[in-house]
């Protein structure tokens, strides 16, 4: 069968175009900021064993069936699940999962791009130079930019504008070529940081950190976290891999792609973290700094390596690379559902959704100064969002397409869409209907305390 779209709906131009884009999106902040920071914040390989039990138990077969529901359906998130529920003769309720995902996509990209509004302003400072760095002073200029609520704002604003020109004009050719250098030059400085790790930083310390491990030290608190993560870090339940998944052309193997696009994203994450906890331990840094720390981390190391000026610069713009074709879709669902639902103009919907998530993103940055008073659940607004998104709506919505794709549609089109065979298909669904939704149900009650 062919790739060819049905009259008026925009497709992928190949299967690999598809991989590149849903590995853009998955690979992002998550990979580079987050995962490094968390595993520092949670004790480190706890937390990575976790972490990598949830990839593989929860989030592969969960990105392979959202996926699925969005080529099945061909609309945004929420039209695709009236959709397929309608197919299957169910109720017109499973929609929530769509408006699950197009609601906590606007969130996260609130927070997503105050913090890649961060890089950015790192990307300046690289170009400068980063020389007389020392843990004091980058510890001091990253409290000063949390402190300037101006500055904050105008990189947010920044990298909102540079995600409206490139959603606005449809997801071009240009985003999926430049991927295809951008993404591969981002793996060769992680690379180039890990050697740096091995020649001039503790790249054992750093290892034993991340996976010796140590049973012990696994608490409600790490798997809730490490769960958490591995929904955010492959871009699921957001409706984002649905979208993409609906401008997926018939004849691709879903299992087999989402199978690549989740090994590229843990690939990436770990080499982070080894390079990230090398320079920690060799600097007598804090594993656990929080959300500054490879701000505070590897500008030392830029300031330090042979050719460290302009490595640095490199990596920051490629960080801004990584964030930015990820935030396109957090954008896409929403906007899709606009045009969609409401006849809008592409560029019309792209103007809404942006300037709705602008002006949230400007609490976001007030959050960490004028207002960090503000308070929801004893959270500040940052950590809120955050939590609410990936710790419950994300999982929530994992939970609900698994037991949709699971127990609710026909299984021939289950059979028919996913593209496995036999035993392959057998493990798949067994593990989508039974060990997924009661990992994420238990990791829910024992968070909450009702068991465990
Ligand atoms: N996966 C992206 C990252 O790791 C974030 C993301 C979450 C993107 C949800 C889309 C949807 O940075």
């Amino acid at each position: 069968m062919s790739n060819a779209a049905p009259a008026g709906r925009a497709h992928w131009s190949s299967r690999w175009a598809f991989i590149l884009v849903t590995a853009g999106s998955a690979i992002g902040l998550g990979n580079i900021w987050k995962f490094p920071y968390m595993t520092g914040t949670n004790g480190g390989s706890a937390f990575v064993l976790v972490y990598l039990a949830c990839i593989i138990g929860i989030g592969v077969p969960l990105l392979m069936a959202e996926t699925l529901l969005g080529r099945r359906g061909q609309e945004n998130p929420a039209d695709t699940m009236r959709i397929v529920a309608a197919e299957a003769r169910a109720s017109q309720w499973w929609q929530i999962v769509g408006y699950i995902g197009i609601l906590g996509a606007l969130f996260i990209l609130s927070f997503y791009s105050v913090v890649a509004g961060w890089i950015l302003d790192y990307t300046f400072l690289a170009m400068k130079g980063f020389a007389g760095a020392s843990k004091e002073s980058l510890a001091q200029t990253f409290s000063q930019l949390l402190a300037d609520p101006v500055k904050l704002i105008a990189w947010h604003t920044a990298f909102m504008a540079i995600n409206v020109a490139v959603v606005a004009g449809g997801v071009t050719a240009g985003i999926e070529r430049a991927n295809k250098i951008m993404m591969p030059a981002l793996l060769a400085i992680v690379l180039v940081l890990i050697g740096y790790g091995f020649v001039a930083a503790d790249m054992g310390a750093a290892f034993r950190f991340m996976f010796h491990f140590d049973f012990s030290a696994i608490s409600s608190k790490v798997i809730l976290s490490a769960m958490g993560h591995s929904f955010f870090t492959l871009s699921l339940g957001m409706g984002a891999i649905m979208t993409y998944g609906s401008y997926l052309g018939r004849d691709t193997s879903i299992a087999r792609t989402c199978l690549y696009i989740s090994v590229a994203d843990t690939g990436i994450a770990l080499l982070a973290g080894l390079a990230i906890f090398a320079i920690v331990f060799a600097q007598g840094l804090e594993p656990a700094a929080g959300p500054g720390l490879i701000l505070q981390t590897l500008p030392l190391a830029f300031s330090q390596m042979p050719g460290g000026g302009v490595i640095g610069v490199l990596f920051f713009l490629l960080v801004v690379f990584a964030a930015w074709t990820s935030s396109i879709s957090l954008i896409e669902p929403a906007t899709a559902w606009l045009i969609e639902r409401f006849g809008l103009r592409r560029s019309r919907a792209v103007w809404i959704v942006c300037l709705t998530t602008w002006l949230l993103g400007i609490a976001v940055a007030l959050s960490f100064n004028d207002w960090s008073e503000v308070r929801f659940f004893g959270l500040n607004i940052f950590d809120f969002l955050d939590t609410l998104t990936t710790k419950i709506m994300m999982p929530l919505a994992g939970l609900l397409i698994a037991l949709f794709t699971g127990w609710v549609m026909k299984r021939a089109h289950v059979e028919d869409e996913i593209g496995l065979g036999g035993g392959a298909f057998h493990l798949w669904f067994n593990v989508l209907r039974f060990l997924s939704p009661l990992a994420i149900v238990v990791i829910f009650l024992n968070v909450i305390g009702v068991i465990g």
